[in-house]
Formats: structure tokens, sequence, C-alpha cells
């Protein structure tokens, strides 16, 4: 069966055709907007969200990390810190020449503005409340969206060789981290120090779901089981003492996922 594509997906095509697929680096971020726009999807779709925000919930699926091609063909990394905040970039791309108009016609200028807002704020600690659109469901949609997938994409062989070739230093977990940890909030990066911190933190993004649905999604999926596994099955983690505290820590999280 031939099923039709939606303009902003034969666009989102022509747009990653420009940057090198063959590259594992460029690869993996085409596969992760892939899967977003399906989990979006799913998410909009249990929500009961009619199919314009469907529609849009795709959309913003596809293009909510956008600014990675540029950031990665410009600076030679995905690290926001060292590089560009990629959602500010994304945001910046589809502003430019009217690009998010041309390949999602027919929108009102609040809705373009919802998902600007959506694509900007994605990667942020937390949504701006304070601005009007800040916290629309859109957004909060692909936030979740979003975590659900990275843990996949974390576990996966080209990104763990880079994430989980640890030294005896980074297998330890501070103290800042773990008291944050449980206080069941997203943590900032600010305070990590160490390759456990940040596994601790990249766990800790499942604080953070807007909706129930996606807590269900994520453990039917068994995404941030497969993310773990691969942490625990490094090398240097089977030779340091972090493994139970890992597990305590995802035992605890796993909890907090089944009963919110
Ligand atoms: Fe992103």
């Amino acid at each position: 069966m031939n099923i039709q594509k939606a303009k902003y997906e034969e666009e989102f095509e022509k747009y990653a055709s420009r940057y090198d697929s063959s590259n594992p680096n460029i690869a993996l971020k085409i596969k992760h907007m892939y899967e977003v726009e399906k989990i979006a999807y799913e998410i909009a779709l249990r929500l009961n969200l009619g199919k314009e925000d469907r529609e849009k919930a795709k959309f913003l699926g596809l293009y909510h990390d956008i600014g990675r091609f540029e950031q990665l063909s410009r600076f030679n990394t995905y690290d926001d810190s060292i590089s560009i905040d990629h959602g500010d970039f994304g945001a910046e791309i589809l502003l430019e020449g009217e690009y998010i108009k041309e390949v999602m016609p027919g929108l009102t200028d609040e809705e373009y503005d919802i998902l600007i807002m959506a694509v900007k704020y994605h990667n942020k600690l937390k949504l701006p409340d304070a601005l009007p659109n800040g916290n629309h469901y859109l957004c909060r949609i692909i936030r979740d969206a979003d975590k659900i997938d990275i843990y996949r994409s974390m576990s996966e062989e080209s990104v763990s060789d880079i994430f989980f070739d640890l030294t005896e230093e980074d297998c330890i977990i501070s103290d800042e981290v773990e008291k944050a940890f449980y206080e069941c909030q997203p943590i900032s990066r600010k305070i990590v120090k160490t390759k456990a911190d940040e596994l601790v933190l990249t766990i800790a993004f499942s604080f953070d779901f807007n909706y129930h649905v996606s807590n269900d999604i994520l453990l039917r999926k068994g995404y941030l089981k497969q993310f773990v596994s691969a942490f625990l099955n490094c090398k240097m983690v089977k030779k340091s003492n972090i493994s139970s505290k890992i597990l305590t820590l995802y035992d605890y999280l796993n909890e907090h996922l089944r009963n919110n």
C-alpha cells in the first residue's frame, strides 16, 4: 500500500538529503527524528487530539532537531555546551525566510508561534510557563516523545561506543546529582561532573514526563531498561561498585513511572 506523504514529510526528506546520511552521526539523528515523529503521533492519538493536532505533533517529531544537521556540519559536535543551543538554532532555521510556512502551509500566526516555541524549548530544562504558548500541549508532547526515544538512540551501538567508553573516574555518581535525582526533578547539567552523573541526569529526564501515556509508552517500549543495561554492561562499570547504586536508582524511577 502506498501511503501518501504529507508535504512536511517530503520537505524533511529534501532537507535531510543535503547532508551525508552515510555519516553514522547524521544517520542516527535522522532515525531519531522519524522515531520521534511516530511517538509524538502516538501520544497525540492517545490524548484524543484531532487530526490537525496529530499532524502538528508529527511535524514536531520530524523537525524538533532540525538544528542538529547544521550544528554537526559547522561545529562537528552535538554538544550544545561547546557549540550552539540546537533548540534555539532549529527555531531560527524554521523562521529564516519563513521556511516553516513553506513546509507546513496554511496555519495561523499563533499556530506557527506554538510550533516554533515547541522546537525552541524542546531541549530546555523547563518550559517557559510565563510566555504565551510556552506551556502549550504540543510543546509538552514533543518533549515527552523526544525523551522516550533518547534512551533508544543512546543505547544503539554507534552512540554507546562513545557514551559508554568509560574510565574509572567516570564511574562515580556525585552526591549532589544523587540527591537531585531523589527529589524526582530533572537535573541541571551544571552539576554534572562524571559520565555516571550524565547517565543519572539522562534517566532523570523521565521524572519530567508531562503525560501518563508517555510513562506508559516508555515502559512498554523498554528503552529505559535497554539504556541502563547498556551502561551496566560496560567493562569499567562491571569493575566498579556503582552497579547496585544504578539499579536502585532505576528501580526507584520505574516505580515512579508506574505510579504516575
Ligand atoms: Fe533535540
